[in-house]
């Protein structure tokens, strides 16, 4: 069986990083003026510097040698078109296939053109948002929807909720959105506080139409609405889903034509650009949802057609394998500074952590290497008053993806100046670091800590759709190299499964879980 430690080329990194350890980063720049130059690349409308890396030229050689050598470009190829390489589930990943806008047809394994359905639930999603937005689509008693409510969790939430902020710009004027996912009451008491259900529209979003979490949010929103509406026979008007489980939700009370599809080969993490997406449709209008789709779709484009060399998913993933498996990095920081995008690190942290926190390869091997990184991180300039303090002099190493967008909001130059100065004076002073007063050390930082910087030209919806493919084709491409399935989660589903056994038995047969989960236990059930 193939080991990827054992290969040559991780060898070689190997002596590479005990040979380039004692390196400045600015070093490589007095060496080579043209570092900056060599090391950018533009996408459409991103722009990434990956030249504050401590990576030497050499390095990066290497490093493509191990995704050259690797499954990358055949897995690639695979994925893109429909074969079944989420093999525990025994399914095709196909979220590519939602944002293709060219003609080409994507056919799954049994030989079906999925794009044909695809295409009917994007007109489906067209004629409600438009209805919804233009006021057509009526509540109970004739008025317009002021309020949308997205309920779910996971891949559920994270996607609409952080394109849906991002995007707030965009938004219409009129209508206000929330998203519940915490199964914690308070989360949905908060939102509902205030709402008329007259005038308010609840998007169940869930997969399966079976995470618990979920349908008691979804529960509790037709009781409130129930209760206030007065007939049971009005939720049509008022709930609609995005799932795959067509027979759960109608059940739950949502009319037929009001479930709108997706599809198993979509995993959740993954599925902003189907119906979950809904919500994103309603807040910046079709055609705005379709650039996000845009956006992903030429992200895609260029992940497919250029040279890995050139290849700014490829390049992301190969820099960050070089800290994760050589440079000892644990964690990887997302630093946007822009406050538009500031769910984008959990966004960022589903995605990557549960598709790449795995440590059995896909031949059932156990690896004896690491993955996926904690990921962890929130908005400068905030950051930058609360953990950069460790970052900069602390014992820690972790590289830094700082994310801005250039376009200042008209009539708010200053700040955007600010930020954007801000930012790069961080980049630049944890790369060169300060021996400034270093009399007594305290003061001085150390410096020689990596970073990238992602620039936006503007937060559009097709530049937000560029950057989360980019970051979706970064974990793919790691995951390719680090031999594991991306695209399942059998660690969450332990949880779910455990939780669903203790609320079945909790009253009944507790006595094989361990003493402290019944000591525990015992102490939840005086409450209720
Ligand atoms: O977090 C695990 C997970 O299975 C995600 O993949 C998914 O996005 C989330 O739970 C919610 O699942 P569903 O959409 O089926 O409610």
């Amino acid at each position: 069986m193939f080991q990827l430690t054992r290969s040559v080329t991780w060898q070689a990194l190997q002596r590479l990083r005990d040979e380039t350890a004692s390196d400045r980063i600015s070093d490589y720049f007095r060496a080579d003026p043209q570092r900056f130059d060599k090391m950018s690349l533009r996408v459409g409308g991103l722009f990434l510097d990956y030249s504050k890396h401590h990576v030497s030229g050499t390095v990066l050689n290497r490093l493509l040698e191990l995704a050259h050598h690797s499954a990358l470009v055949q897995r690639r190829a695979q994925m893109f078109s429909g074969d079944i390489i989420n093999v525990t589930e025994d399914r095709p990943v196909l979220h590519t296939a939602l944002r293709n806008l060219g003609d080409t047809p994507v056919h799954q394994a049994d030989g079906r053109d999925v794009m044909p359905e695809i295409r009917a639930t994007r007109e489906q999603i067209r004629q409600f948002s438009e209805a919804v937005r233009n006021g057509e689509w009526k509540g109970y008693n004739g008025k317009r929807i002021k309020d949308v409510v997205n309920i779910g969790i996971g891949g559920s939430d994270l996607g609409p909720n952080m394109a849906c902020r991002a995007l707030l710009n965009y938004k219409h004027p009129d209508l206000n959105f929330h998203f519940v996912s915490n199964v914690d009451g308070t989360h949905i008491q908060k939102v509902l506080r205030g709402l008329d259900p007259a005038t308010t529209l609840f998007i169940v979003s869930t997969k399966t139409f079976s995470t618990q979490e979920t349908l008691i949010n979804a529960r509790t929103a037709r009781r409130w609405f129930v209760e206030q509406a007065g007939d049971e026979a009005d939720i049509g008007a008022h709930f609609v889903a995005a799932s795959t489980n067509r027979k759960a939700a109608t059940q739950f009370g949502i009319r037929e034509e009001n479930v709108f599809e997706f599809w198993a080969w979509v995993g959740g993490r993954y599925s902003m650009w189907s119906s979950i997406g809904l919500p994103i449709a309603l807040s910046i209008g079709f055609d705005g949802f379709m650039e996000l789709l845009r956006g992903a779709f030429e992200m895609d484009q260029h992940f497919i057609e250029a040279p890995l060399e050139a290849n700014m998913p490829v390049l992301m993933a190969l820099i960050g394998i070089w800290y994760i498996n050589f440079m000892g990095a644990e964690t990887h920081a997302i630093v946007p500074y822009d406050q538009a995008l500031h769910q984008l690190p959990s966004f960022l942290q589903q995605l990557d952590m549960e598709s790449n926190g795995k440590s059995v390869d896909i031949f059932g091997q156990q690896v004896n290497y690491k993955t996926g990184p904690i990921v962890w991180g929130q908005t400068g300039s905030n950051g930058q008053h609360a953990f950069f303090q460790l970052l900069h002099q602390g014992t820690r190493y972790a590289p830094i993806d700082f994310i801005a967008s250039l376009k200042p909001e008209p009539g708010f130059e200053d700040h955007h100046f600010a930020l954007l100065t801000n930012m790069l004076a961080q980049a630049n002073a944890f790369m060169e670091g300060s021996q400034e007063g270093s009399r007594l050390k305290h003061d001085s930082c150390p410096g020689n800590r990596p970073s990238s910087v992602l620039l936006l030209d503007a937060l559009t919806p097709r530049n937000l759709g560029a950057l989360i493919a980019l970051y979706e084709h970064k974990v793919f491409v790691q995951g390719v190299i680090w031999n594991i399935n991306s695209f399942d989660q059998w660690g969450v589903q332990l949880g779910k499964r455990i939780a669903g056994e203790i609320s079945e038995r909790i009253d009944t047969n507790v006595d094989d879980f361990d003493a402290s989960t019944q000591g525990l236990l015992h102490l939840v059930r005086q409450h209720f």
